[in-house]
């Protein structure tokens, strides 16, 4: 809901409110983010702007000595004006940086959005915008700011436009999507960083007084810095998170100031960025969404629920995602028809459902050195044809997807020898190379249409389910030959405007086709992606420990739907780390569900294990993919816990990082949502462990009488005090009451509402 009321603008979602006024001198001013408020009597106490004395900082002007921009909770800071914080937009014009002074001019509020950067969130009638024109006070710039409210999800969409009415061009330096001043500067600063193999670690650091930048100039989201951010208060635990509908160079500044205040910007990245304007023109930023909780996981569960409803579209939106067996780490490079024809059997056997083609299929493309860029069918590989093989793979009962990476090219391949200047590279230098790729210019249009043509044909000639859309390589080298290109400034931004037009032209033309984004695993991890495909690869590490850390993270601002999640061989291929294949499982189920090694190879135990493990996935497919997740607390810090429910079926991982024996304690799991009014049934998924686990100790083994466990208890008991989970091995022989579980071990509960 939106209403104004007296220069109050009031925005409502059912647990929150935003609320910023007009001054009389016109500049915006926000009053409160925080929980909702419904009776606004007295509101005029809740801002200090204007009422306050500092010493040495520059008022507005002779008629307002008590404004000082300093301390305004500006919704657009602009610099030069007396504030000294970060800004929001920065203007050169004919004499360099503009100063600039937004004043208020109007607003208008509509059912929906009219609104639409590239990548960009649904709107739906429940939902309203509030759009607010700004003006400076002296040359004929105007902002709009635009505010749309999804009651439901909690959360805040904005985004900015930027109006060039001067009777010249000026430059972009910066225009961000969102800025915010919170009245506080008690917070924890919540990031997710790292590279490859170990993308989105959770860090969470004290803000003192000054600027903290988390940002990108990869050229991609990047796997170093996520644009999900959140700050959470110390003194209550209260969460804002922030995130930004965008796939490039970004960048989050949250700056404590001097007065108390904390600033949030969050856009694209003004690091090496600038954007001509002629006359006349604009320049619409991407989309931010914004929410607030009384903690962390509420925060969370109202960006999952908005990215289910609004990021995410088409007829995969929630639809339930297909068990995959992926090609790469079953035969890399290897790719004989024969092989893989032997693995899709085997697949099929197991109960999966989808058979994933993945690199090598195309071209010269034997190896990573060569042939990246040409898009045709290896007759090398397969001499029938990809639509033969792929009706080969349909006639198993398996759905067919194949890997491609349309944005680079191998510098040998026919397509670079043919076309040099496609590449981005600067005249004259050679470009910077990772895994000996360089980067298509896609901000060119002849270069769109070749990908699109040649890949469109052999996506065309196969009957295809399921496409993995790779990008193994960060941008470089700026210079682009792309003449609407007017500086290396451009070309990141052009960039990415080139890769959603792209991505919006295949996956118009094929919207039957599941798309997965992804990029050296989680290098372009972000909602602009998903705006386009439904899901993304999340990182090529799936060694079971690391990869907790890494989807604990993902699942912070991504749903579980979104989050390609796969079981691998054992020692892992990143880590070398040995584990039960049933435990790796375990890891897994909490996304969208693959496999990739190679089925033929395992023991039969563990193939029993696989079988076992994609029934019970299935059977609690949609709550694994589109229930609510939380991390439940432990005071064991060895111990993790996870859940997702539906509400009514409630399902618990317990992940046991180090097994520390003679504790004398019993896990404890307390289950805080669930109702006090009800009983529960919680039984155990009962696991295979194979003969070598136990080494000398295998004979004392009863795998029929242990870890068998049922219980019925309160919802009472279990969401206050909890239950104690079955005792762990510690070295007093294999009795059929404990659970013989070692470091990295999981164990899986579920708990349904008891019938009494
Ligand atoms: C990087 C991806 O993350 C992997 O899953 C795999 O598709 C390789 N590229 C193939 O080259």
């Amino acid at each position: 809901m939106i209403q104004e009321e007296k220069g109050y603008f009031v925005l409502s979602t059912d647990n929150s409110s935003y609320i910023f006024r007009v001054l009389g001198t016109g500049h915006l001013d926000n009053v409160y983010y925080g929980k909702r408020l419904d009776d606004l009597t007295g509101i005029e106490r809740l801002s200090t702007s204007g009422n306050l004395f500092l010493a040495t900082i520059p008022y507005y002007d002779e008629e307002h000595q008590n404004l000082f921009p300093e301390i305004i909770r500006s919704e657009y800071p602009t610099p030069l004006k007396g504030d000294a914080r970060e800004s929001a937009l920065e203007i050169e014009g004919k004499r360099g940086i503009e100063s600039l002074t937004l004043l208020y001019d109007s607003y208008r509020i509509f059912k929906g959005k009219d609104f639409s950067f590239p990548a960009f969130a649904n709107a739906d009638e429940k939902t309203e915008t509030l759009e607010i024109k700004l003006k400076d006070e002296l040359l004929p710039i105007e902002v709009l700011l635009r505010y749309t409210v999804y009651e439901e999800e909690d959360v805040i969409l904005r985004s900015a436009t930027i109006i060039n009415s001067t009777d010249s061009a000026i430059k972009l330096r910066n225009a961000a999507s969102l800025s915010l001043d919170l009245p506080y500067d008690d917070f924890n600063l919540l990031t997710y960083s790292g590279a490859w193999g170990r993308e989105r670690q959770e860090e969470r650091r004290k803000l003192l007084s000054g600027i903290v930048v988390n940002d990108s100039k990869l050229g991609v989201t990047s796997n170093e810095h996520s644009p999900l951010v959140f700050l959470e208060r110390e003194l209550t635990g209260e969460v804002y998170g922030f995130n930004l509908i965008y796939s490039g160079n970004h960048r989050e500044t949250v700056e404590v100031s001097p007065f108390g205040k904390t600033r949030v910007i969050t856009g694209i990245n003004p690091w090496l960025f600038e954007w001509k304007m002629q006359s006349g023109e604009s320049f619409n930023t991407p989309e931010a969404i914004m929410t607030y909780g009384e903690k962390i996981e509420d925060a969370s569960l109202s960006f999952h629920h908005f990215t289910n409803k609004y990021i995410i579209r088409g007829e995969w939106q929630y639809r339930e995602r297909p068990v995959l067996i992926n090609s790469w780490e079953a035969v890399y490079f290897n790719l004989e028809e024969e092989k893989l024809l032997a693995l899709a059997e085997k697949a099929s056997e197991l109960g999966f459902e989808l058979f994933v083609l993945d690199d090598g299929w195309f071209g010269s493309r034997r190896n990573d050195r060569r042939g990246l860029g040409d898009w045709y069918v290896s007759p090398e590989v397969f001499p029938d044809g990809l639509g033969s093989f792929s009706e080969k793979i349909h006639s198993m009962g398996l759905m067919f997807g194949l890997w491609m990476e349309p944005e680079m090219v191998n510098p040998d391949s026919e397509l670079y020898r043919k076309h040099p200047d496609w590449v981005i590279e600067i005249p004259g230098r050679k470009a910077a190379l990772t895994r000996h790729q360089a980067v298509l210019d896609i901000t060119r249009e002849d270069v769109r249409d070749y990908l699109y043509s040649s890949l469109e044909a052999v996506i065309s000639s196969a009957n295809v389910d399921y496409i993995k859309w790779d990008m193994n390589r960060t941008i470089t080298d700026l210079f682009s030959s792309n003449p609407s290109c007017h500086s290396n400034g451009e070309l990141q931004h052009r960039y990415v405007l080139g890769l959603y037009e792209l991505a919006g032209r295949f996956t118009e033309r094929f919207p039957e086709i599941l798309f997965e984004g992804c990029a050296s695993g989680g290098n372009r991890y972000d909602l602009g992606m998903l705006s386009f495909m439904p899901q993304i690869w999340t990182s090529d590490n799936t060694d079971l420990y690391q990869r907790m850390t890494i989807e604990a993270g993902t699942l912070r601002g991504f749903p579980q739907s979104a989050m390609g999640a796969h079981v691998s061989a054992s020692p892992g291929h990143q880590s070398l780390r040995t584990s039960l294949i049933e435990n790796r499982f375990d890891v897994a189920a909490f996304g969208s569900l693959g496999y990739e090694l190679d089925l033929t190879k395992l023991s039969e135990l563990d193939q029993e294990a696989i079988r076992n493990e994609i029934a019970f996935y299935k059977k609690y497919r949609k709550i694994f993919q589109f229930g609510d997740f939380r991390p439940l607390s432990s005071s064991d810090p060895e111990l993790v816990f996870w859940s997702v429910t539906d509400g009514k079926t409630t399902i618990v991982m317990e992940f046991i990082k180090r097994m520390l024996p003679n504790t004398g304690k019993c896990d404890r799991l307390i289950i805080p949502f669930l109702s006090s009014d009800k009983h529960y049934r919680i039984t155990n998924r009962r696991i295979i462990i194979p003969k070598e686990f136990f080494g000398d100790l295998w004979p004392q083994w009863n795998k029929e009488e242990n870890e068998v466990f049922e219980c019925v208890v309160s919802g009472d008991i279990l969401s206050k005090a909890g239950i104690l989970l079955p005792p762990r091995f510690m070295g007093n022989g294999l009795q059929s009451s404990i659970s013989p579980v070692s470091d990295n071990g999981t164990r899986m509960y579920i708990i349904e509402e008891a019938q009494d």
